[in-house]
Parts: structure tokens; sequence; C-alpha cells
């Protein structure tokens, strides 16, 4: 997959795409991530990308000029994402991290200040993204959260082809306790069936952690999670002992 992001500050990415997981897909040949700076395509003599805002108010807005140009360089006659970040969007979601790891391409546009020119969206963006209900000082950090969350989800990223599917959130809830050696820590002990050595047991007990933790933490995803008669009858347990 390609990924190309389009920023005034370039340099802000080279610290988590030079490090771990995101290096290796690069190293790997199965993600290629692009930087390109806006004001390189703003062609006036002082590269300018910003200006006051018509109608008077405060801050600056982006220029079209040079987003618009740099889409258009960048993507030709493709047809895949050309994303804007913005906390106007549609919420991140896995699912969409999921469904956008499935695209050959994506552009990547991040605003500053009062963000950009609505010509821009009407023209070039196909989707607003918001990493959440806040707002950052750009769409660089919201940026680099979403390419990390969709990388993962392309082949050959992860060490072993088995995790993402597997994650919190991936089958709808979220994930239980995990442990490893020693057997006992400051008192306290592993729980006991994972040292069974009885696989099935051990699988019942790790779902049966997974729907704790999602009904006492995150209830509303439940509604959303394909459910067992098992699954249902050890939550009902759960609410009747509390
Ligand atoms: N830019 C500023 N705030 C943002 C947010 N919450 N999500 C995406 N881009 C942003």
């Amino acid at each position: 997959m390609r990924i190309d992001v389009l920023t005034l500050f370039p340099e802000m990415f080279l610290g988590p795409l030079q490090e771990s997981i995101l290096k290796r897909g690069q190293e790997r040949g199965v993600l290629a991530i692009y930087l390109h700076q806006l004001r390189d395509y703003a062609f006036d003599r002082h590269q300018v990308t910003d200006d006051t805002p018509y109608g008077g108010g405060h801050g600056m807005v982006l220029k079209p000029e040079p987003a618009v140009r740099a889409v258009e360089t960048l993507r030709g006659a493709g047809d895949w994402p050309v994303i804007l970040l913005t906390p106007q969007g549609r919420t991140f979601t896995q699912e969409i991290a999921q469904d956008l790891a499935q695209q050959p391409r994506l552009l990547f546009i991040c605003g500053h200040y009062e963000g950009f020119d609505e010509r821009v969206r009407e023209q070039v963006v196909t989707e607003e993204l918001s990493l959440g209900d806040y707002v950052l000082t750009g769409g660089e950090l919201a940026a680099m959260v979403m390419l990390d969350a969709i990388a993962r989800w392309i082949p050959g990223v992860l060490g072993s082809a088995q995790s993402a599917p597997h994650d919190s959130y991936a089958e709808g809830l979220l994930e239980g306790p995990n442990y490893t050696r020693p057997a006992e820590f400051r008192g306290q002990a592993v729980p006991p069936v994972l040292l069974s050595g009885n696989h099935a047991a051990i699988a019942r007990w790790k779902r049966e952690q997974a729907l704790f933790r999602t009904w006492s933490r995150r209830p509303e995803l439940l509604a959303q999670t394909e459910l067992s008669a098992e699954d249902r009858a050890y939550l009902e347990k759960i609410k009747g002992e509390l």
C-alpha cells in the first residue's frame, strides 16, 4: 500500500515512521509512505499557503490553490481516497481502519490554523476524518495515529499475520488481561487456569475475561458484537452477581 501525506510539517512524521512496526512495513516493501510539503505546491514567489479569512474572523485560512494542485498532481486520474483530517469529520474507528487498509493508495491532507478554504473540500477531498471530539493543533498527529491503525491491517506489516484480527475492538470486545513469568509477583499469582495446559478451558477463560472487561468498561460495544449462547449465559451470570 502507498500512503501520501500532504502537510506543512513533514518532519513531524519522521520519528513515528522510522521506528518499530511502521519502519518494518516499509523495509519489507508492503508499505510506502511519501511526505509532501504543501508549500512546494504554492507557486508564488514567497510560497504563501495561507491568507486572512473573507468576511473577517480570527486566524488564517489555508489557500485552495496549493492543496488542489498537490492533490491533482499526486492523484492524477486515480480514484483512491483523499482524506482531510479535521475535527468536523467522521470519527475514526477500527472498522474504518480495516476498510482503508484494503485500498491500494491513500492521500492524507493535514490542515492547520482555521482549516482549508472550503473549495478544497468541494473539489478534491473524498472523505473527512476526525480522530475524536477534541481539537488538535493540526492534522498531523491525527494522520499518524490513523496511519498506524491502518498499517496494522496490511498483510506483512505485523510480525504475525494472526495478531491484528485478535486485537481489542477487532472482535468487538476489549482484550482481557495478559500474564507472563513470574507465576507469582508480589504476592499475586497468575490465574491457575492459564497454567493448567487445558486449552479449551483457557480459551473459555480468555473469552469470559474479554466479555467481563467489555461489559464493565464499554457496555455499549456488546450490542454490536456477535455473542454465542455461552457468552450470553456468562453475561447473565455476572449481571446477576452484581
Ligand atoms: N485537526 C485538528 N483536530 C483534529 C481532530 N480531532 N481530528 C483530525 N484532525 C484534526
